[in-house]
């Protein structure tokens, strides 16, 4: 039986287990200028345990940020301030993926340099609110990409794929998922486009279909994951009835790039699951459906018994550094505080305590 323990060939790149850290925006990179910190290094030298982690969402242009304090990939600056990062993941032992997040019209005009504005395939304003520096504020109508600018767009990403390698990263990994703007250009409620970007499922997943390929051109296939959630609802999208039918062509489409890996957060059923792994030969990591838990220990069966070749924790990777020393040791876990998820400094960063830590709190108590 295969466990989540042993080690595993991603690509040419052997991760030490089995074990990803999902991608998570923790809005603690500069702004305006959306570089990298010497605590973001700590943070993710902390989690190099990881066979393999995913680093929250980057943005791939200045206006593909959505968020208050996101770190871009787009700049000398923004790459130069990747390297302590990467490299003190390595130091450790550990394999580091940077997640490109173009938010589309998930966004807010002060989130973006003047002059820009959020984009979207379609003039389709999601409802909802956006954090933003003066606090919550709806979001506005995305202005409607042109053909032009969606070739932009494709080329961006794969600069962006470049600047990660640049930056030290062992690859990427593409956020098709949770709203963003490949995902909104998959759903049929973000994407009302006649063009050949829009109305079948052939215009619907060209565009991520498109970018895979591009950033595949550029850093070589072995390097690529890509992120899908079909059926979540997040930002408000509303994904085509027939899940199997986009999802499907999707991953048919990809299947042939020889990507690293797909990745899918399980919003929808296990049998969907199921489906689009049966097409696809390569990698599957998997976020399992778990809701309102997040992703526990006893998921670890999924790559017993096949259904996956990794799984990724979310919150849980967040709250314990350690996190594979302590699913190896069945727990305990330390909490998630959600207060501290997003924006802030070290505290519910940086100084949630690994069990080695404890172990020597618990032996200074006993000494005393
Ligand atoms: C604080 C936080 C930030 C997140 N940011 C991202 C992100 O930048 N990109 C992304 O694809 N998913 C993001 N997610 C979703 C997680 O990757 C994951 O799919 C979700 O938390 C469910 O997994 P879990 O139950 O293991 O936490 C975020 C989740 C959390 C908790």
């Amino acid at each position: 039986m295969t466990t989540a323990f042993e080690t595993y060939e991603l690509g040419s790149t052997p991760l030490k287990n089995r074990i990803a850290m999902a991608p998570m925006t923790r809005s603690r990179a500069t702004a305006p200028h959306g570089t990298a910190t010497e605590t973001m290094a700590t943070y993710y030298a902390q989690r190099a345990g990881a066979g393999l982690i995913i680093s929250e969402g980057i943005q791939p242009s200045a206006v593909g940020q959505g968020y208050t304090n996101t770190p871009g990939l787009h700049s000398a600056d923004q790459v130069a301030s990747w390297k302590p990062v990467t490299a003190s993941v390595h130091e450790n032992g550990g394999v580091i993926y940077a997640q490109l997040m173009h938010t589309g019209r998930v966004g807010h005009p002060s989130l973006v340099p003047d002059g820009l504005h959020p984009v979207g395939p379609s003039p389709v304003t999601a409802a909802g609110q956006v954090y933003t520096y003066e606090g919550m504020q709806a979001f506005v109508e995305p202005r409607e990409l042109s053909e032009d600018e969606i070739a932009q767009t494709i080329s961006d990403f794969a600069d962006a794929a470049r600047n990660a390698i640049e930056a030290g990263f062992d690859g990427v990994e593409i956020h098709g998922a949770n709203g963003y703007l490949i995902h909104q250009f998959l759903a049929p409620n973000s994407n009302i486009r006649t063009d050949g970007w829009g109305g079948s499922v052939e215009g619907r997943i060209r565009f991520g279909v498109e970018v895979a390929t591009a950033v595949a051109a550029a850093i070589g296939a072995e390097k690529v994951g890509f992120r899908i959630s079909p059926g979540a609802l997040f930002n408000d999208i509303q994904d085509d009835i027939n899940l199997e039918a986009t999802y499907g062509a999707l991953v048919a489409k990809l299947a042939p790039l020889g990507l690293a890996y797909l990745h899918i957060v399980e919003s929808a059923d296990r049998e969907l699951t199921n489906t689009l792994r049966a097409t696809w030969s390569g990698t599957l990591v998997l976020n399992p459906n778990t809701v309102p838990e997040p992703t526990g220990p006893e998921t670890l069966a999924l790559i017993e018994n096949g259904t996956t070749d990794l799984v990724s924790f979310g919150a849980l990777f967040l709250a314990n550094p350690d996190l594979p020393a302590r699913l190896a040791a069945g727990g305990p876990f330390n909490t998630p505080d959600r207060s501290s998820f997003y924006g802030g400094d070290a505290a519910g960063y940086i100084d949630y305590p690994t069990l080695n830590d404890l172990a020597a709190v618990a032996d200074v108590m006993d000494r005393a």
